[in-house]
C-alpha cells in the first residue's frame, strides 16, 4: 500500500508541538482519532491562554493597561480569523460560546425579518446544530424543508435545485459532514440562492480543520466554525458578509454595541480562549510559507490536507478490506472528501467497538455525533450508529496501523 505523506511534511516533528500526544496508556502512546470531536492543542495555544491570565486578565473597553491589552488581543484574534477564513475585514468576524449558540442567535435574528410562508432549506446530512436552530423557525410559520441525503451520504442535488424557489429566504448547509466526511457543493448552493436572492449559511465546523477556506470566493453570507476543531480552544466563530450583521435584529442589551462584529456578541466573551484562537491560527500559519499570514495559512492547510488525505485513503482502504466491516459514506475517489471515516462491524454495536478500541488506547467515537438525522435516514440509528475515526495533522501511519490491527481483532472476535 502506498504511503504517500507529503514529502515536506514531517508529522513526527509536528507531534512534538502537542503535549497531549505524549500521553501513554500502559506502555503505549494514546492514538487520537477523535479529531472530528475536537483536536488536541499545540503548546503555543496553551501558552497563549496561560499568558492571558498571567498578564492581561481584564474586562474590555476600560481605561487602564490590561483592559486595553484585552481589547487589542480580541482585535488581533478577529484579524487572525479573518486571515484564516479569507474574510475582507476583521469586523466581519464575531465570537461566541460555540457554533450552536451562534446559530441559535442568528436564527432568532433572521426570523424577525422573515414572514410566515417564507421557506428555509436545511439538509438531511447536517449536524443537528445546523438544523435545530432553523427548524425552530417553524414556530413562526416558516416552512422548513430538508434536502434529502442519498445512501452514499451525499446530498441529492437535483432535489436541492428543485426546492430552491422565489419563497426561499435561507439555505443552511454544511460544508463537510462530521459523520461521513462528505464535502458538499457549496458553489452550487451559492448559484441557486443567488438566483432567488436567498441567504446562504454554511456550517464549516468539520470543513475548517481540513481545507483552506475563502469566504469571499465562496460568496457565502454566513459561515460558522469552531476553533476547538482546528487545534484551538472552545470558541465559536461567525463570519457575516459585509453590511449584513448590521441589518439583523439580533438579541441585544441596551448597553451593547449595535454594530458588527459586536452586534451578535452578548455578554463577556472568553478572552483567554480568544487569545488561544489567535495562537491556533498562527500555529497553522507557522507550518506554511508566504508573505502574509493568510498566504502561510493557505499553504499550510494545503500541505496538511495532502497528508491527511493520504492517511484517510489508507484508512478507508484498510477498513474496506476487512470482510466484516462496512465503511459508510462516499469513497475517496471523489476529489474532495474529509479524512473522516465511519464504519460498522457485523455483529458488534459501535459502542462495543469503541470500548474495545479504547482498551487498546485508541480514541474513537461511536453513535451519531449529533449528526443524528443522516444516521437515522441511512438506517443506522437503531444499530447504535457507527464508529467514527478521523485523521488530524498529527496522525501517523503507525496510528492507522494500530487502528486497523485492532479492528481486525474485533472482527475476528465476533
Ligand atoms: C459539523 C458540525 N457542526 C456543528 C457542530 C457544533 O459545534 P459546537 O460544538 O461549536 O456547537 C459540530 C460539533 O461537533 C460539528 O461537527
Amino acid at each position: 500500500m502506498a504511503r504517500s505523506a507529503h514529502p515536506q511534511y514531517n508529522v513526527h516533528e509536528r507531534r512534538k508541538d502537542f503535549p497531549a500526544l505524549s500521553r501513554m496508556i500502559g506502555t503505549t502512546p494514546l492514538v487520537y482519532l477523535d479529531g472530528p470531536a475536537g483536536t488536541q492543542v499545540p503548546r503555543s495555544v496553551i501558552d497563549a491562554i496561560v499568558r492571558y491570565y498571567e498578564t492581561s486578565n481584564a474586562n474590555t473597553h476600560g481605561q487602564f493597561l490590561t483592559t486595553r491589552e484585552t481589547d487589542a488581543l480580541i482585535s488581533e484574534a478577529r484579524s487572525a480569523v479573518a486571515a484564516f477564513l479569507g474574510a475582507g475585514s476583521p469586523s466581519l468576524v464575531s465570537f461566541g460560546a460555540n457554533m450552536t449558540t451562534l446559530a441559535f442567535s442568528l436564527s432568532r435574528a433572521l426570523v424577525r425579518s422573515f414572514r410566515p410562508g417564507d421557506e428555509v432549506l436545511i439538509t438531511q446530512l447536517d449536524h443537528e446544530a445546523n438544523r435545530g436552530p432553523w427548524l425552530a423557525m417553524r414556530e413562526h410559520g416558516i416552512i422548513v424543508r430538508e434536502i434529502p441525503v442519498k445512501a452514499d451520504a451525499t446530498l441529492d442535488y437535483a432535489a436541492m435545485a428543485s426546492m430552491v424557489n422565489e419563497r426561499t429566504r435561507l439555505v443552511a448547509m454544511g460544508w463537510a459532514s462530521n459523520a461521513f466526511g462528505t464535502v458538499n457543493d457549496v458553489a452550487l448552493a451559492r448559484k441557486l440562492t443567488y438566483r432567488v436572492g436567498a441567504l446562504l449559511l454554511v456550517d464549516a465546523v468539520h470543513y475548517a480543520p481540513h481545507f483552506p477556506i475563502d469566504v469571499s470566493a465562496a460568496g457565502v453570507d454566513f459561515l460558522l466554525c469552531s476553533a476547538y476543531k482546528f487545534y484551538g480552544p472552545h470558541v465559536g466563530i461567525l463570519y457575516c458578509r459585509e453590511n449584513l450583521l448590521d441589518s439583523l435584529a439580533t438579541d441585544r442589551l441596551r448597553t451593547q454595541d449595535a454594530v458588527a462584529p459586536l452586534r451578535i456578541e452578548t455578554g463577556t466573551q472568553n478572552h483567554a480562549a480568544i487569545a488561544g484562537v489567535t495562537a491556533a491560527s498562527e500555529y497553522i500559519a507557522s507550518l506554511g510559507q508566504g508573505e502574509t499570514l493568510r498566504a502561510r495559512i493557505v499553504s499550510a492547510m494545503a500541505m496538511v490536507g495532502r497528508h491527511e488525505r493520504a492517511l484517510g485513503q489508507r484508512l478507508h482502504a484498510g477498513l474496506s478490506a476487512i470482510a466484516a466491516v462496512t465503511v459508510q459514506g462516499p469513497p475517496f475517489t471523489k476529489t474532495r472528501r474529509a479524512p473522516t471515516v465511519s464504519f460498522t462491524v457485523d455483529g458488534k454495536r459501535p459502542e462495543e467497538v469503541c470500548a474495545a478500541l479504547g482498551e487498546k488506547g485508541i480514541c474513537a467515537w461511536d453513535g451519531h455525533f449529533y449528526a443524528i438525522r443522516p444516521v437515522e435516514v441511512l438506517g443506522l440509528l437503531e444499530r447504535g450508529g457507527v464508529t467514527r475515526v478521523g485523521v488530524s495533522l498529527y496522525t501517523t501511519d503507525e496510528d492507522i496501523d494500530r487502528l486497523l490491527d485492532a479492528v481486525r481483532a474485533i472482527a475476528r472476535s465476533r
